[in-house]
């Protein structure tokens, strides 16, 4: 009888596993036993990720989200499956913000009609009817607030029935969405600030200009309370839609100390919060301690609030802070091309390994990355226009090896 060698029956095995399309739940080790370096596991025998971190979270159907839109013309990309089959939640990437659905009416200052919910339906829609839940995301951005709100210098109560209306026909049209980040972005960058808000927000300057006296407050203060109204309109309540403030750089000691205040803050005047989501969008070279100092900070406000993660990627770029503020290589680091190399990726998966531990707490209760495609990341446009590959996926769909060091806790990368 003819023996195979142990090279030759891991690579049968392989291929049968690819053959039949692979299972959620087994897959071959890296290598095969072999002294070389560690070789990246077949695609087909990749487990569900949804699956995985379900079972490592210790919760039925957690929801493991990604950023996404339906996209209807073109070539059909590989993340259409790769959602299905990893993701139990996901984010409209842009088509549930303020300007898309309800943006002036051409050429106007004043609201178009009604609201267009083309878009934004095909995403809840689809995820819907494929049993994958919905965050929503977002109900006031500074960076997508279309100009009828603050159109005609309205006093305070104008702004927020504007505020108001626009609120309540989103969560209402949209009842089965499970959280909303109510506000995005609204604390200072400023570290330490005696005024943790952002002051150069539309939303900021308006109630600035209408005489109030703590605008940032009392216009985030307003947005809760009409997404609470619209929430009990919606028929739901806090236990099956969140009402969250999103924001960046929570991670940074100094940025966090900004919104930890306003959080309690609103917590202080029993505004309807529910809990923070933290975006993390973080480098190769982030501080994990810091990412639990964040959630932790949030955890110890009181004994409710809840922690989304909200939209993770990891750059392969350790960029310096000036890269930021300047957006040109340098100071941003050079291009690596669409080959990143190996080291990037090795160091890039450990730190995925040790972000998915560092969620593993009970009041992380939802964690989505933004996006799933490397290719299709903003990050290949910001800071500046370069490949970059911060996501679990690669351009032709593939689970990289930070896919396999969040599934696998004992795989090595080379
Ligand atoms: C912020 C927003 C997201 C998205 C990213 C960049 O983090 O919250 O909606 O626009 O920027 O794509």
């Amino acid at each position: 009888m003819n023996r195979m060698s142990a090279a030759a029956m891991a690579a049968a095995a392989a291929l049968m596993l690819a053959a039949c399309g692979g299972g959620d739940d087994v897959f071959q080790p890296p290598g095969g036993g072999g002294n070389g370096p560690p070789t990246l596991p077949p695609p087909a025998s990749a487990p569900a990720l949804k699956t995985v971190l379900a079972a490592k979270y210790g919760v039925v159907d957690y929801p493991v989200g990604a950023a996404y839109e339906v996209v209807v013309t073109g070539a059909p990309t590989p993340d259409q499956g790769l959602l299905l089959k990893h993701f139990s939640s996901v984010t409209a990437e842009y088509s549930m913000k303020p300007d898309i659905i309800w943006p002036n009416a051409p050429g106007t200052n004043q609201p178009a009609a009604a609201p267009n919910f083309v878009d934004a339906d095909e995403v809840y829609d689809v995820a819907l009817l494929n049993n994958i839940k919905v965050r929503g995301h977002t109900l006031l951005w500074h960076q997508t607030a279309p100009t009828w709100f603050f159109a005609n210098n309205p006093d305070r109560v104008t702004l927020s029935q504007r505020l108001c209306q626009y609120i309540n026909a989103v969560v209402t049209h949209f009842p089965q969405i499970y959280a909303w980040d109510v506000v995005n972005e609204v604390a200072s960058d400023t570290q330490n600030a005696a005024n943790p808000y952002r002051t150069a927000s539309p939303w900021y300057q308006a109630y600035l200009a209408a005489g109030v006296a703590n605008p940032g407050f009392e216009y985030v203060s307003d947005a809760f309370a009409c997404a609470n109204t619209a929430r009990n309109n919606a028929g739901r309540n806090s236990g099956n839609m969140k009402l969250m403030l999103n924001d960046y750089n929570t991670e940074l000691p100094g940025k966090r100390a900004n919104v930890i205040q306003i959080v309690q803050s609103l917590v202080n005047a029993s505004v309807p919060i529910d809990g923070v989501g933290h975006q993390f969008h973080l480098q190769i070279n982030a501080d994990v301690s810091q990412v639990t100092a964040a959630l932790a900070a949030v955890e110890a406000i009181n004994g409710t609030l809840v922690n989304h993660v909200t939209e993770l990627d990891v750059s392969i770029y350790a960029d310096p802070g000036e890269c930021f503020a300047q957006r040109t290589i340098p100071p941003c680091l050079a291009d690596v091309g669409a080959t990143a190399p190996q080291a990037l990726l090795s160091a890039q998966a450990l730190k995925y390994r040790e972000l998915f531990n560092a969620f593993n707490r009970p009041r992380v209760t939802s964690v989505t990355l933004w996006g799933i495609l490397d290719n299709r990341s903003w990050l290949n446009t910001f800071p500046v226009t370069r490949t970059n590959h911060p996501l679990l996926f690669d351009a032709a769909g593939n689970p990289k090896w930070a896919f396999w060091t969040v599934v696998d806790p004992s795989i090595a990368v080379p």
